[in-house]
């Protein structure tokens, strides 16, 4: 994505990744620590973290392993207290989410309220409790950085990604009204929306028409990988602190 990466561009620079024990934040976790920044990743797998840990320690890089669950505000701030030792928290990537799709007369509310707690309430709580952290390296003439996923569904519409689809738009207007505040105080806010990209995410989708839909798209076309997304938030993060890139739309290109 840059013209000529280097593995000093992000030196310095202390991230903290959720979602990181697969997809996107494994792989955003992995390119930050190639670019030199000590990264923590987060997610509830603490054998999938040790995991991208242990990549990331031998190509030379930096991670530390901090189980936490993001729907959790206790977990959250404890999460916090271990990654102190890497020092103030620069760079925030919200990777953690997931995708339960399902007809809205189903009815299956437990599915919503997940939904709900992982993909909003986790982004609020997670920038919630790295926010003073941020302000801090702000402040202290560095850059800042929170990277919000959130995905073309906030603006897209289908049966059956209500939910999904509802939580996405929050994060994306969560991302926009935080640059009212947060960049008047050097701290910028990405707000990411990606098309489809190959992961776990819909691993998890049990709802058969869903299923086979999502199936149909991902062979008839060639998705993101991991690693494009990945590489796309190390660009941005890697840019000069004036500018904010404040919101990436990107798509396969045979994605309608
Ligand atoms: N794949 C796509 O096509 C696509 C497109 C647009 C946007 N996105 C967004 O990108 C983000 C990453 O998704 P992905 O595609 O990389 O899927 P993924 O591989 O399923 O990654 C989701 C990650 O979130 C973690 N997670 C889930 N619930 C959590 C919780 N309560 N606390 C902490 N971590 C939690 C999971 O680890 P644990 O289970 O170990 O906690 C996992 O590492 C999601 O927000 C998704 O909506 C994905």
């Amino acid at each position: 994505m840059t013209a000529n990466p280097t593995s000093e561009e992000l030196a310095g620079r202390v991230a903290v990744v959720t979602g990181a024990a697969s997809g996107i934040g494994a792989a955003t976790a992995r390119v930050l620590a190639e670019r030199g920044a000590k990264v923590a990743l987060l997610a509830r797998r603490a054998d999938r973290l040790e995991a991208v840990a242990a990549q990331i320690t031998e190509a030379g890089g930096t991670a530390l392993v901090v189980p936490a669950d993001v729907t959790d505000e206790q977990s959250m701030a404890a999460a916090a207290e271990r990654i102190a030792p890497l020092g103030t928290v620069d760079l925030v990537v919200t990777g953690a989410g997931n995708m339960l799709l399902s007809p809205f007369a189903d009815g299956r509310t437990e599915d919503w309220d997940r939904t709900i707690s992982t993909n909003l309430t986790g982004v609020v709580r997670t920038i919630h409790v790295f926010e003073p952290q941020l302000a801090a390296a702000a402040q202290a003439g560095g850059a800042a950085d929170v990277v919000n996923l959130s995905s073309i569904g906030a603006t897209a519409v289908a049966p059956s990604f209500a939910l999904y689809c509802a939580t996405k738009a929050a994060v994306s207007h969560l991302s926009r009204n935080l640059r009212t505040e947060f960049g008047p105080r050097g701290i910028r806010v990405t707000n990411l929306e990606p098309g489809v990209v190959d992961t776990e995410l819909m691993d998890h989708v049990d709802d058969a028409p869903s299923k086979q839909w999502l199936q149909g798209l991902i062979e008839s076309i060639t998705v993101l990988s991991d690693r494009d997304i990945a590489e796309l938030i190390a660009y941005t993060v890697a840019l000069p602190k004036h500018i904010n890139l404040s919101q990436v739309v990107v798509l396969p290109t045979q994605q309608a």
